[in-house]
């Protein structure tokens, strides 16, 4: 197949879960650019609304819709507005991620709320929405984790600022959620459905100057990550190019972890 046709999206029908924050932007355009039609969902309706709207000024095929992935009927709402609008579902990006715990010594319950959303919800989303594919005949999931799943944190990032240091709710959802694609790789063998996973390092999002510094220190690209950067891997992943890649963890942190 040629390499523009391998590398298109068009006539796909794309769920980006959080896909008016930070990392969801980005991956929202990337794949619109590739031709997708995009449906971004997440709790805050006007919010997804008004992202929905700039990209739809800008000629992109998007959509928008509310979920709560913490609420179970939230989630099957859903599902049953992405079949009454579009029919099916072709490739799923599990990007939502909430931050309820801020540190180390908070109350135990920011913990478990955090699971809640992060663990349940996310594995919640991922069965209904793995179902509505294979439904469609198969596709792609793509869940964005973190290099802080694959690695502990380094503290000497928050040297001189104020930040304190990451909550560890983070480092623990976003460990099982790499461990999780192996797992539904497996489970959707022969279903013709792909898992893959994309674990990236951190997004520029003007964070205090010396933290920035400290960081940039130990990366060899010699920056943080900026909105372009994971635009190509969505769209490797989604596409026919991915075809063979399955079941994968990939890491993009400039080279920060080699
Ligand atoms: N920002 C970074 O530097 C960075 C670095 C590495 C990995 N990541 C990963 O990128 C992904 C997105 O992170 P981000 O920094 O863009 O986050 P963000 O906070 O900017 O956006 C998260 C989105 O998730 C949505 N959300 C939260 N709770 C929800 C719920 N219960 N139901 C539905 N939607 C909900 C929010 O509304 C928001 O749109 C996450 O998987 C995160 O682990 C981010």
């Amino acid at each position: 197949m040629n390499i523009n046709k391998l590398f298109s999206l068009k006539g796909k029908t794309i769920l980006v879960s959080g896909g008016a924050g930070l990392y969801g932007k980005c991956i929202v355009e990337g794949l619109a650019e590739a031709g997708g039609t995009i449906i971004i969902a997440s709790r805050n309706l006007a919010k997804v609304v008004e992202t929905a709207n700039q990209f739809r000024n800008q000629g992109y095929d998007i959509y928008a819709m509310q979920v709560d992935q913490g609420d179970h009927t939230s989630v099957l709402n859903l599902k049953a507005e992405i079949i009454k609008q579009f029919g099916r579902l072709d490739v799923f990006i599990n990007n939502a991620v909430a931050r309820p715990m801020k540190g180390y010594n908070e109350p135990i319950e920011h913990f478990a709320e955090s699971m809640h959303i992060n663990a349940t919800g996310s594995m919640d989303i991922l069965r209904e929405m793995c179902g509505l594919i294979e439904d469609s005949g198969g596709g792609s999931v793509i869940n964005i984790a973190s290099m802080m799943g694959m690695h502990g944190p380094d503290l000497s990032n928050y040297d001189g600022t104020d930040m304190g240091w990451p909550p560890p709710d983070y480092f623990f959802h976003r460990a099982g959620l790499i461990n999780l694609t192996r797992y539904l790789a497996k489970i959707f063998a022969g279903k013709n459905i792909r898992v893959n996973c994309v674990s990236p390092g951190g997004l520029f999002n003007y964070q205090p100057k010396q933290f920035v510094e400290n960081y940039c220190k130990k990366v060899p690209v010699g920056r943080m990550a900026n909105t372009d950067d994971i635009k190509g891997l969505m769209v490797l992943l989604a596409s026919e190019a991915g075809a063979y890649i399955n079941g994968q963890n990939i890491l993009m942190d400039g080279g920060m972890h080699a």
